[in-house]
């Protein structure tokens, strides 16, 4: 350990940091090994170089020319043409060509819930959590055809035992153990407005998850992008864990994608509110680009025209398609990082945890979608907000478990209208249909479930 110790000390001593182990001496030998371990695995160069920006205001692409873009609305696109995009989708996924990552890394404080999102239980009757309903739409698909999509899920540091125990003690769901990979993205300490790192425990430094951007390196570091070439992988659906709606590997939207011949696409809903949480797909300086929430200047978030219909519209729902090579190109360029002036706790001069109730340091994170930027120009499909999107963020209110529940039946509910049950029949009455039995509203057996519904109020189908 000694010489451990020694080359920690000058790493630390270069770069100003000291005070990380200004309370060494009091640890257990475990606790010494594990923040020894912890500082080496920081890249102290990159932390200089990002409080650099930050203070200097060179973060954060806000001051940029916006202009809008003009999506492709799923409405207009007639059903023959819907159909004959399906048949793509399908063929490319029977072929081998696609694979999906889940973006489960985050560590949902928004929802006040400190164990993996995925496992949130958002109340429906049959208790699924978010990666059961994710799991069993894959399932669909990939009975539909023939063969299972191999599905990446990426967790964090502070989520991954827990995650990947979910699934073994669920069995996987069903779902073939030998095609789901999961894969860890990397962390980033939290600094102060001085630069430096924050403690979080005597023993333990102040990091959090590098954002959902941290995907790309992640693939690339575990060699899962060489494995996915190998395999003949061409296009790589990408979605978010807290949408509860969220289509996993939607053959129409890989069809519409392949169609274009672009090489990256990307599903939007109409904004809900000038002020919601939710980034927007536009073009900065002639490129296409996501500008997340944070980083819209209000102005431009409420800009509307002479009808009222918001000018930046394209609300950000993470349901991406990407061709491997796009991830490839993307690692010729310096990854773009955005900063969050935060509320971090931290270690006081005596050792005492520090709440602050003002921001006073700085997180940093990576954002999947400025890979978009790297690409000439992208496909865009404009989908129904309450086909696709019921987010789950926030513990109680908007975008909150509740909500999303009530998304959920409230779609399933037009889909047996849609097949001809009486909606009077269903007054009253809560009828959950599982993915497995239906993707998007296809293959309702309007028999079975009229009958069911004259037994009971609360069926399963
Ligand atoms: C995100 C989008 C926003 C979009 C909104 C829609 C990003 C950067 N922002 O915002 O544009 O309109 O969702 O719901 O995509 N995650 C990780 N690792 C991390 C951080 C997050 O895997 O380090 C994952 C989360 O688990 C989640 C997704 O990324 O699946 C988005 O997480 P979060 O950063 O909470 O998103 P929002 O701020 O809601």
């Amino acid at each position: 350990m000694k010489e451990k110790i020694q080359e920690v000390e000058n790493i630390l001593c270069k770069y100003g940091q000291e005070h990380l182990l200004r309370y060494f001496k009091e640890l257990l030998d475990e606790e010494k090994e594990n923040l020894l371990d912890q500082i080496l695995s920081i890249d102290f160069d990159l932390i200089a170089s990002l409080y650099k920006k930050a203070i200097n205001h060179e973060m954060n692409e806000n001051q940029q020319d916006l202009q809008p873009l003009k999506a492709d609305e799923w409405d207009a696109i007639a059903n023959q043409e819907k159909e004959q995009l399906y048949d793509i989708g399908i063929k490319k996924i029977k072929d081998g060509k696609t694979a999906v990552i889940l973006l489960a890394g985050g560590q949902g404080t928004r929802l006040g819930y400190s164990g993996p999102k995925g496992t949130f239980d958002i109340y429906l009757p049959s208790h699924k959590s978010l990666f059961q309903l994710q799991c069993e739409r894959l399932i669909n698909i990939s009975r539909k055809c023939g063969t299972y999509i191999n599905w990446y899920i990426m967790t964090s540091h502070v989520n991954h035992d827990e995650t990947v125990q979910f699934f073994d003690d669920n069995n996987y769901f069903n779902y073939p153990k030998e095609n789901i990979t999961f894969f860890k993205q990397g962390m980033l300490p939290a600094i102060d407005s001085n630069g430096k790192i924050f403690l979080q425990e005597r023993g333990k430094v102040s990091m959090s998850p590098n954002g959902n951007g941290g995907c790309f390196l992640a693939l690339k570091d575990k060699g899962i992008l060489t494995e996915m070439k190998k395999r003949g992988i061409e296009w790589i659906f990408i979605n978010g864990i807290d949408n509860a709606l969220v289509r996993v590997a939607d053959p129409y939207f890989l069809g519409f994608a392949v169609k274009t011949g672009l090489p990256s696409a990307s599903k939007v809903v109409p904004k809900k509110s000038p002020d919601e949480k939710a980034g927007i797909l536009c073009y900065r300086n002639g490129r296409p680009a996501i500008v997340e929430y944070s980083e819209l200047p209000v102005k431009l978030a409420q800009k509307s025209d002479g009808d009222g219909n918001l000018i930046y519209d394209n609300a950000n729902i993470i349901n991406h398609l990407l061709k491997l090579e796009v991830i490839e190109e993307f690692f010729n360029y310096e990854v773009p990082f955005h900063v969050a002036h935060k509320k971090i706790p931290y270690l006081d001069i005596n050792g005492n945890i520090e709440y602050p109730k003002e921001p006073n340091g700085y997180k940093f994170e990576s954002f999947i979608f400025d890979i978009f930027s790297y690409v000439f120009d992208m496909a865009v499909l404009k989908v129904r907000r309450e086909e696709e999107f019921a987010p789950v963020k926030n513990k109680d209110g908007e975008d909150s478990p509740f909500t999303a529940k009530n998304l959920v039946l409230d779609l399933q509910k037009n889909w047996l209208i849609n097949s001809g049950i009486n909606s009077k029949l269903l007054h009253g009455k809560t009828v959950e249909i599982s993915p497995l039995s239906s993707y998007n509203g296809e293959n309702i057996d309007k028999e079975l479930i009229r009958d069911k519904l004259l037994r009971a109020d609360t069926i399963l189908i």
